[in-house]
């Protein structure tokens, strides 16, 4: 049987934040189950996220040759079956390191424009400081996951996975113990990665 490869595309400034810890987890989780994993942590890596006029797209030309970090970047897609993507909730959506990667990296002429995606899935878990009541509330559970699905989609990507890990910051819902509270949402990660080898 053909092993399964991962690739962890994470982004906090805290190399010891809740984020940084739920990466270690899913990459122990995986390995545990013979995946092979390697890990992009924006961050440590010294990518830069703001695009530039050399990173801008031609849109007469799908050959257009970028800077050699976004072709290097690109190139440690090839081969993958999973795409996970793990970040914190900011502002309902997710920090600039990681549009910067999409911006930069999921380039036209490489991620789309006549090129076929080179993973099949691509799973995206968002850490969220508040509820999971409020953020129903308000529409957002909706919002995001249309959204990062639908932009699967445009990509052609066979499956896309939307999940959220709620209460992140501990605070809400009268949370008592702590302690288990985080256990759970170590648990929960697990099991999304439990979930992709059924
Ligand atoms: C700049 C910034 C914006 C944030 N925006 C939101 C938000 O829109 N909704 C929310 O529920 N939490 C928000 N939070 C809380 C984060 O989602 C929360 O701190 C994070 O999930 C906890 O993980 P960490 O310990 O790894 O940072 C925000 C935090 C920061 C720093």
């Amino acid at each position: 049987m053909k092993s399964e490869n991962m690739y962890i595309v994470w982004a906090h400034p805290r190399a010891d934040s809740l984020t940084a810890q739920m990466v270690q987890e899913i990459q122990k989780q995986a390995t545990h189950h013979g995946i092979n994993v390697s890990v992009l942590d924006l961050y440590r890596s010294g990518f830069n996220p703001v695009l530039g006029v050399e990173d801008e797209p031609d849109w007469s030309n799908p050959d257009k040759r970028y800077p050699a970090e976004v072709h290097r970047l690109f190139g440690e897609l090839k081969g993958k079956d999973t795409i996970m993507i793990v970040f914190p909730l900011w502002w309902y959506s997710f920090p600039a390191m990681i549009k910067g990667y999409l911006e930069r990296v999921w380039n036209f002429g490489l991620a789309y424009g006549g090129q076929k995606f080179p993973a099949k899935r691509v799973c995206w878990l968002a850490l969220v400081g508040g509820s999971e009541a409020r953020f129903e509330k308000y529409g957002w559970k909706k919002n995001m996951t249309e959204y990062l699905q639908g932009a699967g989609s445009y990509l052609g990507i066979e499956e896309s996975h939307v999940d959220f890990l709620f209460n992140t910051i501990g605070v809400e819902e009268d949370i008592t113990d702590r302690e288990s509270h985080y256990q759970g949402l170590f648990k929960q990660a697990r099991e999304k990665v439990d979930a992709l080898v059924r």
